[in-house]
């Protein structure tokens, strides 16, 4: 087993009614704050009134940053950085989905640089300070709420780049569920992919001697595949919605992985999709990995595809582990694409081969994977065309 370091230090206030205490988080980082947000939905919720009362009842100073849109750009980065730069913010407030907490990270790391923030993506700089992060977390899906990383793109040159940096992690976040139940059934299911295949990037792994983390990974993929349909269904559901969301930041926020030390495989394929073609991020995801599970399944890999298969989809023990590898692939795709009624093509999105060379080599930078089966830029474009077909 290999060694690691647990380290979370986000303070999560779980559950309703909790957002009174937003003004004393906010609070211990200073008086000037800056709200960030997305394309309105937190207008037509009636979340931003809430927020903003609170913001002003504990005396603070509001400055605001929205339209930060999903997949954001590097563009919102830098509008919010001159924002916090001009008016000497101490705190953001990111109030939204994955897209909004992102770019509210990396605004907070552009405060502190004088040049274009894409230089941080680019890692010509380092990260080593960051303006506090407060998120009021609004769809469950990325987990960026509880972990350091952050996704953005630059659209000009089709590039989206996700880093880790430890200073973005978010001091304080609100989870309530009911701020979800505005969420539509398809970006519910999109969620779904999401936080399914943050907990299948890593229990993949050719290191099986971490028996704890895979029971848990394995329960986190139960209670998606539980809750996410009933949420689509009763979109007020707080048990479905409050399972999500907690599945969600447990997923991601570094738990799962203690130990387990290997390079995603589903998430760099993805980025290049949503970079060439701005895809949502989960339903990419959805796309992607059963066909990649499928290309990876060999005689080497079978034994983790048949815990998968048996422990969390329930199937016959007694059967030849590679029938139940192959069962496990399609109760995984039946999942994603009837139950949750998600695209299951690149066809059927109008996404064609016309850049997936290009993009099979992006998504390895140039060398291969080193991942649960290692990738190199020909698998990727292998696995990309089996997503062209049923
Ligand atoms: O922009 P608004 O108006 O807020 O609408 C959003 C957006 O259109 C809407 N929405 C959010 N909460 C809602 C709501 N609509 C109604 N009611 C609500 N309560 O949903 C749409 C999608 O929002 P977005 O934030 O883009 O979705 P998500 O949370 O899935 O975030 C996706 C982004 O996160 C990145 C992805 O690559 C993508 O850019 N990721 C971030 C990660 C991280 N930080 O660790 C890891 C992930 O793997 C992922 O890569
Ligand atoms: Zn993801």
């Amino acid at each position: 087993m290999n060694n690691f370091i647990y380290d979370i230090p986000t303070r999560v206030y779980f559950g309703e009614n909790q957002l009174g205490n937003l003004g004393p988080e906010l609070s211990r980082f200073g008086k000037r704050v800056l709200l960030c947000y997305g394309g309105g939905s937190i207008k037509k919720t009636g979340l931003y009134d809430k927020v903003v009362a609170e913001i002003k009842n504990a005396g603070l100073e509001l400055f605001e940053l929205s339209g930060i849109d999903p997949n954001p750009r590097v563009s919102s980065v830098n509008a919010g950085a001159d924002i916090c730069k001009k008016e000497h913010i101490d705190v953001l407030l990111a109030v939204g989905g994955g897209s909004v907490i992102d770019c509210t990270k990396y605004i907070g790391a552009a405060a502190y640089y004088d040049g274009d923030a894409w230089d941080i993506l680019l890692q010509k700089v380092p990260v080593e300070k960051c303006l506090p992060v407060i998120t009021v977390l609004t769809l469950s899906a990325t987990g960026s709420e509880m972990d350091a990383a952050g996704v953005i793109s630059n659209p000009e040159t089709k590039d989206k780049i996700g880093l880790i940096f430890p200073p973005m992690q978010p001091k304080v976040s609100f989870l309530d569920p009911t701020n979800t139940y505005t969420v539509s059934p398809y970006q519910t299911a999109c969620g779904a992919a999401d936080i399914l295949s943050h907990i299948i990037e890593v229990y993949f792994n050719v290191n099986q001697d971490l028996q704890m983390l895979d029971g848990v990974m394995e329960v986190l993929m139960k209670t998606v595949i539980k809750y996410a349909p009933l949420a689509m269904k009763e979109p007020d559901n707080y048990e479905a919605r409050a399972n999500l969301m907690w599945a969600s930041s447990w997923a991601i926020n570094g738990f799962v992985n203690g130990g387990k030390r290997q390079a995603w495989s589903c998430h760099p394929m993805e980025h290049e999709l949503s970079a060439f073609y701005d895809i949502t991020h989960g339903l990419g995801l959805a796309i992607l990995t059963p066909r990649w599970l499928a290309y990876t399944l060999n005689e080497t890999t079978v034994s983790k595809f048949y815990q998968f298969g048996v422990n969390v989809f329930g199937i016959d023990a007694a059967l030849p582990p590679m029938e139940v590898a192959h069962k496990s692939i399609e109760l995984l795709s039946e999942f994603l694409f009837k139950t949750l009624g998600l695209k299951s093509t690149l066809t059927e999105i109008g996404i064609d081969d016309a850049n997936f060379t290009v993009m099979a080599k992006k998504a390895v930078t140039g060398g291969t994977m080193h991942a649960f089966q290692p990738l190199a830029a020909e698998d990727i474009e292998k696995i990309f065309r089996m997503c062209q077909v049923k």
